[in-house]
């Protein structure tokens, strides 16, 4: 687990970074070797955290906002506050985990964390929706 010692960051911030990146070493990335983790604080306060896992069949590949997204939802918990992307690159969700999440929440925070910066620096802060403008919703 890498350390996240920037004091200013409040806790329950903090907390979702260091899970997204634990998560990101269990990543299952044989194929493109790009390591992502992710995690996700819902309204209970409550984290759970979820990795990249990928397939031979390249499509079936699932990215780690998913994963994470999963873990809660199959533990009763659908009201999600905030999620972190955690990856040394540009950490961003792709479109299609955009999506996924704002199902659950449109408006929620996204910490996009790079685990390589160094431990003063905090991960960018965006709303979902500032990332996902006018977002799908079956609404009739
Ligand atoms: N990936 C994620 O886990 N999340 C994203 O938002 C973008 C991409 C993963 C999928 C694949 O295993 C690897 O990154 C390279 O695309």
């Amino acid at each position: 687990m890498q350390d996240v010692s920037n004091a200013a960051l409040p806790p329950k911030w903090k907390n979702l970074i260091v899970a997204a990146r634990s998560a990101r070493a269990h990543a299952y990335a044989p194929y493109s070797e790009f390591a992502v983790g992710a995690a996700v604080l819902t309204k209970a306060g409550d984290i759970f955290a979820g990795c990249n896992v990928e397939n031979a069949s390249y499509g079936l590949t699932i990215c780690a906002e998913r994963t994470a997204a999963c873990a809660a939802i199959a533990a009763g918990q659908r009201d999600l506050v905030a999620v972190c992307i955690s990856l040394i690159g540009t950490p961003v969700p792709c479109g299609a985990c955009r999506q996924f999440l704002n199902e659950f929440n449109p408006s929620m925070t996204v910490l996009l964390d790079n685990p390589n910066t160094s431990a003063d620096t905090e991960p960018e802060c965006v709303l979902l929706s500032e990332l996902l403008p006018r977002g799908f919703r079956l609404e009739r």
